[in-house]
């Protein structure tokens, strides 16, 4: 279904968004010794998937208007080292996907799409990771369609297919016979977890068109407090939460709280976590992380409640 509906020759359903990145990597073969380009702002499995292949995330700053991973940067962070880069749609937004394909065939990358956040999300009328070598979706809890946990990796490339295939799967040459021809692993999703899916999936489609709608509402009620910044997006892009910067986020979000409205603030960049502790100066993503804020996003709130979170937001800032 999620092969059919984003137009992937191969789809695979593994157990959450993580582990699909884990096994992208080590499928086009990424391992200890290599470097992988990761943006410095995207949520934290994608640089840890990088560690967990035994390779070193090189953190790259992001572009101020997508929040995706800047392109120029990125090549000139490459070294001999370098095998692939992950690019990280962020919301559903892309870089210009034709450069970033350019830049991996230049310098002969493995290009692997962290499209967790995108499904439904197109670029120039194809879907969100469709252009990498495999692309990897998540449907954890508070993604567009949820089966709890969940994610899936797509690829049109029959070998890659077939070493995913081995990998979520203890390397058997068929479910359940035991001969392996290669080390996998117990990736696998459960039957219960598919019926869940099953019936998401049917309700994409209208999930999608109301992120969109909500996101316009969202933009025409805050469009003229100046301290709200909207990041540009497409008509392609149903946001999965609706994302705004403002000068201090933590006020209001206290304020919101106080009014029973629920926010949550964009990622912390990856470098400086406790669990890296890296140096370097990523300027933009960390301005995305000092100044972003999600906006309540379900794509069940009324428009009425879209125009009560928005009165408040106005109200704060004095409208
Ligand atoms: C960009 C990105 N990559 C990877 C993941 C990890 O997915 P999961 O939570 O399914 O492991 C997420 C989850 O939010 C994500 O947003």
């Amino acid at each position: 279904m999620v092969g059919d509906y984003v137009g992937s020759k191969h789809c695979f359903i593994l157990s959450n968004g993580t582990v699909t990145l884990y096994a992208a990597l080590i499928a086009v073969g990424v391992g200890p010794g290599d470097e992988v380009i990761v943006p410095d702002y995207t949520m934290i499995a994608t640089a840890n998937a990088v560690l967990l292949a035994g390779a070193k995330p090189v953190f790259v700053d992001v572009s101020a208007d997508s929040l995706c991973l800047d392109l120029n940067l990125a090549e000139a962070a490459v070294t001999s080292k370098t095998k692939a880069i992950m690019l990280v749609s962020v919301n559903g937004r892309a870089p210009d996907i034709d450069s970033a394909i350019e830049l991996c065939k230049k310098n002969n990358l493995h290009l692997i799409e962290d499209a967790a956040q995108s499904l439904g999300a197109r670029w120039q009328g194809k879907h969100l990771g469709t252009f990498g070598e495999i692309g990897s979706f998540s449907f954890s809890a508070p993604k567009i369609i949820t089966t709890g946990q969940g994610g899936a990796l797509v690829t049109d490339d029959d070998e890659l297919a077939e070493k995913i295939r081995q990998i979520r799967d203890f390397g058997r040459r068929q479910s359940g016979v035991d001969y392996h021809l290669s080390v996998g692993y117990n990736f696998k999703f459960t039957d219960l977890q598919a019926v869940i899916g099953i019936e998401q999936m049917k309700k994409l489609e209208w999930r999608v068109k109301r992120k969109k709608e909500m996101f316009v509402l969202y933009h025409e009620l805050l469009t003229d407090v100046e301290e709200v910044t909207f990041l540009p997006t497409t008509d392609e892009v149903p946001p999965w939460f609706i994302d705004v910067l403002v000068p201090d986020p933590a006020r209001l979000r206290e304020y919101m709280k106080q009014h029973e409205i629920g926010s949550r603030p964009f990622y912390p960049v990856i470098h400086s976590q406790p669990a890296y502790g890296w140096p370097g100066a990523y300027p933009n993503a960390e301005f995305a992380a000092q100044h972003g804020l999600w906006l309540p996003s379900s794509s069940f709130l009324t428009d009425e409640q879209i125009g009560k979170v928005c009165g408040m937001i106005r109200e704060f800032f004095k409208h």
